[in-house]
């Protein structure tokens, strides 16, 4: 038995948030932020629109391509770091609002390193109980309401987003991930974090006034750890493939900052003609941004039929890793 990715879809909200916007917001320019990140604009989601919602409209297009019906889907992995609420899970929500009555359901915490983590869960969950058939793993996220809007360190990078893809089990053996790598160095936690709101620190006044409900980074602490961590598990999940990267047909990375990409596809010697980037158009929106470059990459035929796809990504927690697909 083998699993297949059966259909992929993807949500930007309506709101365009260009740099030129930000300009108006903090003390920013259009040239700073296009030098030092190649993001040019982001989405940002309405008022009323939650991580569920979001991720509602991309599970239904990924369903469709899939070729499937929500009442097939046996399983929903959520992943976001910006949940509808601290609890119920986000799945769950979306499951009501799918209407996937057999499917069971959880949020998986994992920062920007979400979606690598979840696709190997699931995965392993269906290879191990034939049950699960069909499941969906979303990537949904709201980081304009954890994003501190007068931090200009950190409110030009996010943006707001979902993506979601529906795997399913094969009987002939043909299985489209062929390697995973998972780390996390949780030395590392305090570096990208949201300080208050949980149980450590409730939100009170004053974390409130202090902004401490929104996203704290050191930006070039991550920096530095983003590029050899995502590197290293990518030649890890090649010597586990057993490929080299003149193997890979595209490397799709975590699209947090267009120079990190460079540096990685750098050292791991793939010409950047190779490696996905739409990071311009929508920033850095955590674990969904590899979910939306494959549905764009799938969508507009770029990922060719028996392709191999490397994908990596890093995030809070520290958390990395890196997956490879034969499409
Ligand atoms: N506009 C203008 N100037 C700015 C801005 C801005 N938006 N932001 C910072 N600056 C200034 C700083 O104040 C600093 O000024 P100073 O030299 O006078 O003190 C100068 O620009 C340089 O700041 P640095 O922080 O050194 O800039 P750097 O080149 O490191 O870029 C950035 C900052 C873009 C944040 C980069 O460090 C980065 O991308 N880090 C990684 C982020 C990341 O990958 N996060 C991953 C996961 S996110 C998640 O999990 C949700």
């Amino acid at each position: 038995m083998g699993i297949r990715i059966l259909g992929t879809g993807s949500y930007l909200p309506e709101k365009v948030l260009t740099n030129s916007d930000l300009t108006r917001i903090v003390d920013t320019s259009d040239e700073w932020i296009t030098t030092r990140t190649g993001i040019a604009e982001r989405h940002i989601a309405a008022d009323d629109e939650a991580v569920s919602d979001m991720a509602y409209h991309a599970a239904m297009k990924a369903i469709d391509a899939a070729g499937t019906t929500p009442e097939e889907i046996d399983g929903i992995i959520l992943c976001t770091i910006s949940p509808d609420h601290l609890f119920p899970s986000s799945a769950c929500i979306l499951q009501q609002r799918l209407n996937c009555p057999r499917a069971f359901c959880f949020d998986l915490q994992a920062a920007c390193t979400g979606l690598i983590y979840a696709l190997e869960v699931a995965h392993s969950m269906m290879l191990s109980n034939k049950k699960f058939r069909k499941v969906l793993v979303v990537s949904s996220e709201k980081l304009s309401y954890i994003t501190d809007w007068t931090d200009r360190n950190t409110c030009v990078l996010f943006g707001d987003g979902a993506a979601a893809l529906v795997l399913g089990s094969t009987d002939n053996g043909e299985d489209s991930i062929i390697a995973a790598s998972l780390g996390a160095d949780g030395n590392h936690w305090s570096k990208l974090q949201v300080p208050a709101g949980g149980s450590r620190m409730p939100v009170t006044q004053e974390a409130i006034d202090n902004h401490l409900y929104c996203i704290h980074m050191s930006g070039q602490d991550v920096f530095k750890l983003a590029v050899s961590a995502m590197a290293d598990s990518c030649n890890e999940a090649l010597e586990i493939a057993g490929l080299t990267n003149d193997d890979i047909d595209w490397l799709v990375p975590h699209q947090a900052n267009l120079r990190i990409m460079k540096m990685v596809a750098n050292r791991l010697s793939i010409p950047i003609e190779r490696v996905y980037v739409n990071v311009n158009r929508y920033g850095n929106t955590s674990s969904a941004t590899i979910g939306i470059c494959l549905d764009e990459m799938i969508r507009n035929g770029l990922i060719k039929k028996g392709q191999n796809v490397l994908m990596t990504a890093f995030g809070g927690g520290l958390t990395w890793g890196s997956i490879i697909i034969k499409y």
